[in-house]
């Protein structure tokens, strides 16, 4: 029999249809699951006439595959990771390949990569995204690690991938050790941040214009056809103008408000720290799911916590568009924040980033997929060393004249008592980047003052403390 030319491990929704996707591609696929009732549903079901083999062992699996093995996980991220790793080592042999396409942590990337790389093994740590659709027809393929193990499994990757209307696959080689899975997290911190973004123009509008479900619906497929069009832009629609078929409501108005998280996004706000990157769109982004998951808190202090109507008294023509313009550059300023935390990590981790090449593969197949990606490549094209993608004329041009936009929506929506804190953040995070001189000089006395911590002085180098006046002992 035809030997497979990659294993997929773990037949979840995921692994099921990137197995699919790969053996509709013409290349040959060996599967296995731990538990063997899936894997021989799928082999009858879905499977069936494709070029799919189902393996009942790990042993089996090993025969199935043509040398060097490739071995596709799609195991959930964590202990199950390391938990296969170990079950299937034993049936392989120095030189196979190992790919992580899970969500995991980069540094357990890292950590099982000096391991399979000590031992012998070729090790890739890919992000995949683009969910279950994504898996099925193209997803955004981000693998790092093993550069040699990347030209091995190029082919099938690159006809497995989602392809951008140029016709270039959206998968490329990210960089070594947990790279590509670096890179996913990051790509999920900027989805995070651009859901809450819209999310709080959903609740604006809804909430304080009370426009209904169906035409704010209406309002984001304009809004998708032009400047803002993107794949979160376009779901945010369908989801507007979908009824509940048991109540025939407005589908959102059944949905508990209680955001849920697997942790990416948490992840690039602690990496963030870390690094000393400022992500303030993903860190609000964050606490606001947070705060969502307080809901029996909420519904309580909602009781005693009084503040503005949600009304809205002038043009509502203005604040529609308003919400549009803020959108648009809230969106920009989210990816410019994503961008300069990988140019840290790049360095931090001597992960030698090409953001080009970054943006080129999230332009189809991933979740925050945009037409903007193109003008982002742009930029990094126009220097490669962008610091902050404020910095390039074009995307300057984009948020600079919608600043008004982004006040007006945001004192706006504050005035009625409507939280927009991301939209905030992202304000706040421009309105900083640009001011010369910050207020941290007085943080600065403070810390001396508490602390004798010492400050630098603009006019002299050198680390200074000061005597400050009420820190002496009193006379009497
Ligand atoms: C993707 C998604 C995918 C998944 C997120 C959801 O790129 O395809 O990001 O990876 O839907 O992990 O994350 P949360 O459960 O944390 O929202």
């Amino acid at each position: 029999m035809e030997k497979a030319q990659i294993a997929v491990v773990g037949l979840g929704v995921m692994g099921q249809n990137l197995a699919l996707n790969i053996a509709n591609k013409g290349f040959p696929v060996a599967v296995y699951n731990r538990t063997e009732t899936k894997t021989t549903e799928f082999i009858e079901g879905p499977a069936k006439g494709k070029k799919i083999v189902g393996t009942y062992s790990y042993g089996e699996l090993a025969k199935a595959l043509e040398k060097p093995r490739r071995i596709l996980l799609m195991v959930k991220a964590g202990p199950a990771v390391d938990a296969v790793i170990d079950q299937i080592k034993p049936y392989l042999e120095p030189g196979d390949i190992l790919i992580d396409g899970g969500n995991s942590f980069f540094e357990d990337t890292e950590r099982r990569n000096k391991t399979l790389t000590a031992e012998g093994f070729m090790f890739v740590g890919a992000g995949v995204s683009g969910g279950e659709e994504g898996a099925l027809h193209g997803p955004s393929i981000m693998p790092g690690g093993n550069r040699r193990a990347w030209e091995a499994l190029k082919d099938i990757f690159v006809a497995a991938a989602a392809k951008a209307e140029d016709g270039e696959s959206c998968v490329d080689y990210m960089g070594p050790r947990g790279a590509g899975h670096y890179v996913k997290m990051v790509h999920n911190g900027i989805e995070y941040a651009i859901m809450q973004l819209i999310a709080e123009v959903y609740d604006v509008l809804h909430r304080g214009l009370g426009m209904p479900e169906a035409e704010l619906g209406e309002i984001f497929t304009q809004w998708n056809a032009g400047s803002l069009s993107s794949y979160l832009v376009e779901i945010t629609a369908d989801i507007l103008k979908t009824k509940d078929e048991q109540t025939g409501k407005p589908i959102l108005e059944v949905i508990l408000d209680e955001a849920k998280q697997k942790g990416t996004g948490k992840w690039t706000s602690q990496n963030a720290y870390d690094l000393g990157a400022a992500t303030h769109a993903i860190n609000a982004a964050v606490s606001s799911r947070i705060i969502s998951g307080m809901k029996e808190q909420r519904v309580e202090a909602s009781k005693v916590l009084k503040g503005p109507e949600p009304v809205f008294r002038g043009d509502r023509q203005q604040l529609i568009d308003a919400a549009k313009e803020a959108l648009y550059a809230g969106v920009i300023l989210s990816y410019a924040q994503g961008f300069s935390l990988m140019g840290l990590a790049s360095q931090e981790y001597d992960y030698k980033f090409d953001m080009k090449r970054i943006a080129k593969i999230w332009r189809a197949g991933c979740i925050i997929r945009a037409d903007r990606l193109d003008d982002i490549m742009d930029a990094y094209d126009r220097n490669n060393a962008l610091d902050n993608l404020l910095m390039d004329r074009h995307f300057r041009e984009i948020v600079m004249p919608r600043q008004g936009a982004m006040r007006y929506f945001i004192t706006t929506a504050i005035g009625m008592g409507i939280p927009v804190y991301a939209m905030s953040a992202v304000l706040g995070y421009f309105d900083a980047f640009r001011t010369a001189r910050l207020p941290a000089n007085l943080t600065q006395a403070q810390r001396d003052y508490f602390g004798a911590h010492t400050y630098r002085r603009l006019d002299r180098e050198g680390s200074f403390h000061t005597e400050w006046l009420g820190s002496q002992p009193s006379e009497d």
